[in-house]
């Protein structure tokens, strides 16, 4: 919470992120990437639109993968939080990191966190490698990539589907 005023005014509210619980206070209309970015410190989410098409400031909350710009914080009262920087607390994820590093799955690196978050997600639940490419596609079809380097995402994907 460095650097944060908080107004005596503000809801509290209790989430966990990553597996740490967090007891804050926010103003009503902050935003779930607000909150994660500014008051918690952690910048792997990133903003890109703010209005919920790029899917870079992806996350998973309560497993399911949620645009953190659309998100109000006040929403996940109660929640469990995924972002980027916890997919590393879970062994059978380390397979999509090296894929994405290897089938060379980014350029610029800024859609990077919100991909890797949302098939994350359908790793923990254990349903990537049971998905046809065509059903992970459409799963994905809310994260852009800005460089198109959809191919190598792909790659990255088929591989660790496999
Ligand atoms: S920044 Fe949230 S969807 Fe684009
Ligand atoms: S790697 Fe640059 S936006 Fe996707």
């Amino acid at each position: 919470m460095g650097g944060v005023d908080v107004d005596p005014a503000w809801p509290s509210i209790a989430l966990t992120v990553n597996g740490r619980r967090h007891e804050v206070s926010v103003p009503a209309d902050r935003r779930l990437a607000g909150l994660l970015r500014d008051d918690l410190g952690l910048t792997g989410t990133k903003l890109g639109c703010e209005v919920g098409v790029c899917g870079t400031c992806t996350v998973l909350v309560d497993g399911l993968p949620t645009s953190s710009c659309l998100t109000l914080a006040v929403q996940v009262d109660g929640a469990s939080v995924l972002t980027v920087e916890g997919l590393a607390a879970f062994p059978e994820l380390a397979e999509l990191g090296r894929a994405f590093v290897e089938e060379g799955g980014f350029q610029c690196g800024f859609c990077t966190s919100g991909q890797l978050v949302a098939i994350a997600g359908l790793m923990l639940e254990q349903r990537l490698s049971s998905m046809t490419s065509e059903a992970v596609t459409e799963h994905l079809h809310g994260n852009l990539c800005r460089c198109t380097g959809y191919y190598g995402i792909q790659r990255a994907i088929d591989r660790a589907r496999r």
